[in-house]
């Protein structure tokens, strides 16, 4: 029988819980293999915490947020005390084969890629599992997490809306994404933002305010503001508390702040993050089975592929200059700071 361990790592999102029981019950029921969950992400290969995880464990979870396995940003290959580094890859390594692993799931973003490619050059049998909020992962379209990530976001736009208007103002909403724009575009398109600023589109304070005082003169009463936490910016300040203060100052209007923060990260997965993570947990199984490893499962055009983890490590999916979704916002009259 292959043994195989599954592990999530690096911030929690929607779907992983999905994930894992699409990985879980289609090793077990299809490939007859048995199942380890790692605890606590690369810290429980260190620490060799696990848990058989049976189809009873792996019932009931598809709706639940989080991860059950527990998560954490243990980096192996970089942790160090003062200049020593620390063995950590040695370490996983003994204790994969002690454990009688023949295969083991990664399912994280960037980061998590980045150090399951190193394992698999270490000799380890590695399946990489994209996920993430930031949709923000090099080599596939998208990422399970992103869909819930985005709806949250556009729920607290659609709410922000109706206290904008009733008192006037213009309304900053911050939301995730650390390096890409992705959260901000899609929630401030389908939450119809006035604004939207991200990481990947150059923006000026002037052009900003200009944007808002134009609304003001053509008697719209107020606007929504949709920015990016990864903004970049002079001042030690979140990203929307930053441009909330410099509307003020550019244009007197009266301008308020939300930071969504960590609710974005939070509770159920949509339908369609579901359906993404059992598939691409699906398929990391189907990965194993043909012994595809050194692979992460991607979606490219609509279907479900894999590319090479060393393709994947190191590299950021970012809002290209020619994304339709811009140029569409950019002829209904966005503003994105440019
Ligand atoms: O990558 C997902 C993400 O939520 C980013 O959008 C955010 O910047 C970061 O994680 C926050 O990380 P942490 O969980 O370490 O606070």
């Amino acid at each position: 029988k292959m043994r195989i361990g599954i592990l999530s790592a690096g911030g929690d999102c929607p779907g992983i819980n999905a994930a894992i029981r699409g990985v879980g019950k289609t090793a077990i029921v299809q490939y007859d293999m048995e199942v380890q969950g790692i605890v606590n992400g690369f810290s429980g290969l260190v620490e060799t915490e696990t848990i058989e995880l049976t189809e009873n464990l792996l019932s009931g979870i598809l709706t639940l947020g989080g991860t059950i396995l527990g998560t954490s940003r243990l980096k192996p290959f970089k942790a160090s005390v003062g200049d020593e580094p620390l063995d950590k890859p040695g370490t996983i390594k003994k204790n994969y084969e002690e454990l009688g692993l023949d295969a083991l799931v990664c399912i994280g973003g960037n980061g998590t890629q980045e150090t399951a490619s190193l394992l698999a050059k270490e000799g380890l049998n590695v399946v990489g599992v994209p996920k993430t909020i930031d949709n923000d992962i090099w080599g596939t379209d998208v990422t399970f997490g992103f869909d819930t990530a985005y709806h949250i976001a556009t729920e607290a736009i659609d709410r922000l809306h109706t206290t904008a208007n009733s008192h006037k103002r213009v309304m900053v909403i911050e939301v995730m994404g650390h390096h890409a724009g992705w959260i901000a575009l899609y929630s401030g398109m389908s939450g119809g933002g006035d604004v939207i600023l991200v990481p990947e589109i150059d923006y000026s304070m002037e052009s900003v305010a200009e944007c808002l005082m134009e609304r003001s003169r053509v008697k719209k009463p107020y606007s929504i503001v949709v920015v990016a936490e990864g903004l970049p910016k002079d001042s030690k300040k979140s990203a929307g508390a930053y441009i909330a203060k410099e509307i003020r100052k550019l244009t007197g209007l009266e301008t308020r702040e939300t930071i969504l923060g960590y609710t974005q990260r939070g509770g159920s997965p949509t339908a369609t993050d579901r359906i993404l993570a059992t598939q691409f947990g699906a398929y990391a199984a189907e990965l194993i089975h043909q012994r595809k490893f050194g692979t992460m499962v991607a979606m490219r055009n609509g279907a479900v592929t894999s590319i090479p983890l060393d393709e994947v490590g190191g590299k950021i999916r970012l809002i290209k200059p020619d994304n339709k979704l811009v140029e569409i916002g950019r002829h209904m009259g966005v503003c994105f700071g440019d």
